[in-house]
């Protein structure tokens, strides 16, 4: 509910019975809430207490205040969509308001809300996923390799405009197989962004290698190339160059390679992209993986298009693409009988999920727009919010807005994004904040770290202020307007927000 909306909702104790029949009318809510000169709650009026009023023949002079009725049914601001719904159940009722410490109600939850969650990424099917999938049964090629994934691998790269592609069982199977295809070895090290999802550097210590995290830049909140050369000047120092570097591309934007890769060429260190958030992204013109030695899509289900899981691995080098299919096959040598001569692994993608891929793809560009079109709907309806800045995506990038993603400025900006994103919980919208950086997370305790500059922590402070909203391109505009209601509501009383107003 929007801010006016709810304001049209608070009635005074005095106010007598029939201009809160009109004020029931005008608000269409089904309820007023009735405060005392401090903006307190006294009590709840519903259509069905104004009607059993005028039934018992209370004249309409008589005030509000003084109609029969019980002591409010309310929650706090700590409560979860699961207790207001149990209350809901456990009263018979359709809504419930949201009080602060102070007994002042801030929100009203109702129980459609509670029903229809807005989900932050949910799959997105066009109109040719099923043909592509019902050819696989009806042609039997119910298996990890088949016709779909010859011709997925085929359209993925060509889209991308890289050589080859291997289609995979996930993005982090991907990510395993690109380190062992650059020659990861136990011991190694191994640089990778901070600010990323944890399947970007779990292959890492798959592989018996050492991560070291690099933190992010303001400007894309993608790699620090400040970071990465002083993590790359360590690294020389001691005689330990990285065996190589995982640049990842985060919510549908790239990182600033113009800027990382030379870094990179100047040590001799091949580059592995992680474009699991960023398919259909472009830098300069060109597609966001296609920059590494070696680059990575996912299709997990809340990807911009999906298979339901599954990963594809790119490369211009047909050699590495192929080892990589030998690889996901369980390493098997061209012989009658099964001859193994080194570990292999179980990570083909099946034909019938290529087939979805396929029909996914189709719908790619359309995707994107979709997208950015969500993305620009929140910006221009929240512009009047200064506490409010949006990931900035910068001169040369063409971002997808996989995600939309913001921070909020000012002091207690992470307590605020924590009362904001609970907020949205208790009304089913799902918000995530932005990733944990790796270099927080207690599994990558002992890990190095690389700030963007001494002293500053960029991919901290985007974790500890960043929240991403619903982003789905089948997120419907009544859908969105329901996220853009409620932001308001708890932004336009942000006391940083109204001080920078
Ligand atoms: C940045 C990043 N890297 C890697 C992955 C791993 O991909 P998957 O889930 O397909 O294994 C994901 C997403 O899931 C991701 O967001």
């Amino acid at each position: 509910m929007n801010p006016t909306d709810f304001q049209a909702l608070m009635v005074a104790p005095e106010q007598p019975l029939h201009e809160a029949l009109r004020r029931l009318d005008g608000t269409g809510r089904g309820l007023l809430l009735v405060v005392d000169p401090e903006g307190r709650l006294l009590r709840t009026v519903t259509d069905g207490d104004l009607r059993r009023a005028r039934l018992q023949g209370l004249p309409d002079s008589v005030p509000v205040s003084q109609l029969p009725g019980h002591p409010p049914h309310v929650v706090y601001e700590d409560a979860t969509a699961a207790a207001v719904l149990a209350l809901m159940d456990q009263h018979q009722i359709d809504h419930i308001p949201v009080l602060d410490a102070t007994q002042r109600p801030v929100d009203l939850v109702f129980r459609r809300e509670l029903t229809q969650r807005i989900w932050l990424s949910s799959p997105h099917l066009g109109e040719e996923e099923t043909a592509f999938v019902e050819e696989a049964f009806r042609t039997n090629w119910i298996a990890p390799l088949g016709p779909h994934v010859d011709a997925f691998e085929r359209e993925v790269a060509a889209e991308v405009g890289v050589g080859h592609a291997a289609a995979l069982s996930s993005g982090t199977a991907a990510i395993h197989l690109g380190l062992q295809l650059l020659g990861v070895q136990p011991g190694d090290t191994v640089f990778c962004s901070s600010l990323t999802f944890v399947g970007s550097c779990n292959p890492i210590l798959y592989c018996g290698a050492r991560p070291v995290f690099i933190d992010s830049e303001p400007a894309t909140w993608n790699m620090s190339p400040a970071a990465l050369e002083r993590a790359f000047a360590w690294a020389q120092a001691q005689g330990r160059l990285p065996r190589c570097v995982i640049i990842v591309n985060l919510y549908g934007q790239s990182a600033d390679m113009d800027a990382l890769l030379p870094i990179c060429e100047h040590y001799g260190v091949p580059v592995l992209e992680d474009a699991a958030e960023s398919l259909g992204a472009r830098y300069k013109g060109r597609a966001s993986g296609s920059f590494g030695h070696l680059a990575v899509y996912s299709f997990n289900g809340n990807k911009i298009i999906t298979t339901s899981g599954g990963g594809m691995l790119v490369a211009n080098d047909p050699t590495l693409v192929a080892r990589a299919r030998h690889l996901s096959t369980q390493a098997r040598e061209p012989a009658r009988h099964y001859e193994h001569t080194e570990v292999g692994y179980n990570y083909r993608m099946s034909n019938v999920l290529a087939g979805i891929g396929r029909g996914q793809l189709r719908v790619l560009q359309q995707r994107v727009i979709q997208r950015r079109a969500v993305f620009e709907r929140y910006r221009d309806a929240l512009a009047d919010l200064p506490a409010v800045r949006w990931m900035p995506e910068p001169e040369g990038h063409h971002a997808t807005r996989w995600l939309t993603c913001f921070t909020l400025v000012g002091p207690r900006a992470s307590q605020r994004c924590n009362a904001l994103m609970r907020s949205m919980e208790r009304h089913q919208i799902e918000a995530r904040p932005v990733w944990k950086p790796m270099h927080l997370q207690p599994l990558f305790a002992a890990a190095p770290y690389f700030e963007h500059a001494l002293g500053h922590d960029v991919s901290r402070q985007l974790f500890e202020t960043g929240i991403c909203l619903p982003s789905g391109s089948n997120l419907s505009p009544e859908q969105q307007d329901r996220v853009i209601a409620h932001l308001r509501l708890v932004l336009e009383k942000d006391e940083v927000n109204r001080a920078l107003v």
